[in-house]
């Protein structure tokens, strides 16, 4: 089996798209393993920006087939809309969504929006999209609907009225107004778009796999927002990390040849939770306006830090990274100084170099800084010897304390500003 993995390495936003539609030119299979359309994936290639939030960034290569995975939840007018698009490019490429995806409801949208202006709840900044509450609905098993049940419309109505009336208590508690006839009649001619899409995706992948094709496994969001091992309660409602890969598409372990890790050469975050690194002052800003740091899903601004190295390491032993994708290095460039945050400082004194599990802890770290020379502002052009020394040095720096080697330096959005080391 020949399985790859890229994953976020961050709080999401590395430029994992940007990644996978390079890796996708030797992949026969992208497949999109967990979250939903809280994801926002940016492919740049020549003048055309591409923003996706569900179908795999791979399907922009010629003759890819496309998978959504049954670790997804997904908005069906959302997935409508992007394959549309997709299907007016027609360039050979197909794509298949796991019968064993879940389906995001309106009223998970609803409740979604009521958790966070609900009072004495400390708000998580979440992009709104309902997947908080689809994935609590996957948990509870009982009001869950999968792409299963999209496959006839009887059995689509069946299921959307019986979860329906189990959840009218909380219909009633938080506002939701929407009646079965009003939900089934915005959703039903979504279901017939794309029940031809629903397969069993796990015994596809298998027989992919076996049969020798190349499988690009592509996460969403990043290691910091993990359901488990992220900045807890200030993260999404899944697992980014490599235990998603594989729950979300039934893809064994064994069959990973590499896990790529996407970071940024700084951090950025949007939402709330802690961020050690950020800075509130003219380098934030720079790197802010310079990065174009806006959300791809929700246009927030996103806060902007320096590479924080404690959280990078921790990122890199759980996912079990074999190398790194370096993305954004032409956002430093015009900066005297840059810095790295090499450990943190805790209030009682000590200094640890573990990324603390405990949010509280983490909240109240100080980082230890390392300090490297900037270099120049002028544009980078995607070749190693032609980078300036100091940008080089810096790459060499970071794969030295992360413990893993950089493969692949990103100088730009666009699809050929890469350099493969
Ligand atoms: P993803 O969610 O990890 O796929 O990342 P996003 O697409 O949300 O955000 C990354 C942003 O950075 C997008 O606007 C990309 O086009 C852009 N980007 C990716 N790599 C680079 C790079 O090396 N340099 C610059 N300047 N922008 C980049
Ligand atoms: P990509 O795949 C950045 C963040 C939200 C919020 C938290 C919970 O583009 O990297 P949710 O809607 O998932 O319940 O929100 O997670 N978040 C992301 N931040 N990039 C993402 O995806 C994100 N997906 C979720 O901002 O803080
Ligand atoms: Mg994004």
């Amino acid at each position: 089996m020949a399985v790859s993995v890229v994953l976020g390495l961050q709080w999401g936003d590395e430029g994992k798209g940007k990644i996978v539609d390079y890796y996708s030119a030797s992949a026969d299979v992208v497949v999109r393993a967990t979250g939903g359309n809280n994801a926002g994936h940016t492919v740049v290639i020549g003048d055309k920006t591409y923003k996706l939030h569900l179908l795999p960034s791979g399907l922009f290569q010629d003759n890819k087939t496309g998978v959504l995975g049954n670790g997804m939840v997904i908005d069906l007018q959302v997935l409508c809309k992007e394959l549309a698009e997709f299907e007016a490019r027609s360039n050979g490429s197909k794509v298949f969504i796991s019968g064993k995806a879940h389906v995001i409801m309106p009223w998970h949208k609803h409740f979604d929006a009521a958790g966070e202006t609900a009072s004495g709840i400390k708000k998580i900044g979440t992009t709104g999209r309902g997947i908080g509450p689809c994935y609590e609905a996957k948990a509870n098993r009982s009001s869950a609907i999968r792409f299963y049940d999209l496959t006839s419309g009887e059995r689509f109505e069946k299921k959307v009225q019986e979860v329906y009336n189990l959840l009218k208590p909380r219909f009633e508690q938080t506002g939701f107004t929407l009646s079965v006839a009003q939900i089934l009649a915005e959703l039903e001619p979504l279901r017939e778009k794309l029940a031809p899409f629903v397969i069993d995706s796990t015994n596809f992948l298998l027989n992919c796999a076996e049969s020798g094709k190349e499988i690009l496994i592509e996460g969403a969001q990043g290691a910091l927002l993990d359901f488990d091992h992220g900045t807890f309660p200030f993260v999404t409602s899944s697992n980014p990390t490599i235990g998603g890969a594989f729950t979300g598409t039934g893809l064994p372990h064994s069959g990973v040849e590499k896990v790529i890790g996407v970071t940024k050469a700084y951090t950025t975050r949007v939402g709330s939770g802690p961020f050690p690194t950020k800075l509130i002052d003219a380098d934030g800003d720079y790197l802010q306006s310079k990065g174009a740091e806006f959300g791809t899903t929700t246009g927030r601004k996103r806060d902007c830090g320096w590479l924080d190295v404690v959280a990078l390491r921790y990122a890199v032993k759980i996912n079990g990274v074999s190398e790194l994708a370096l993305t954004k290095l032409d956002v430093l460039g015009g900066l005297e100084k840059i810095k790295v945050a090499t450990s943190y400082a805790l209030p009682n004194g000590s200094v640890t170099s573990d990324f603390p599990e405990d949010t509280a802890v983490l909240a109240g770290v100080e980082p230890v800084y390392a300090e490297f020379n900037g270099w120049g502002n002028e544009s980078l052009l995607p070749e190693w010897e032609k980078l300036p020394v100091n940008a080089r040095s810096y790459v060499g720096e970071i794969e030295k304390l992360a413990g893993v080697p950089v493969k692949l330096v990103s100088v730009g959005p666009e699809r050929t500003q890469t350099i493969a080391l």
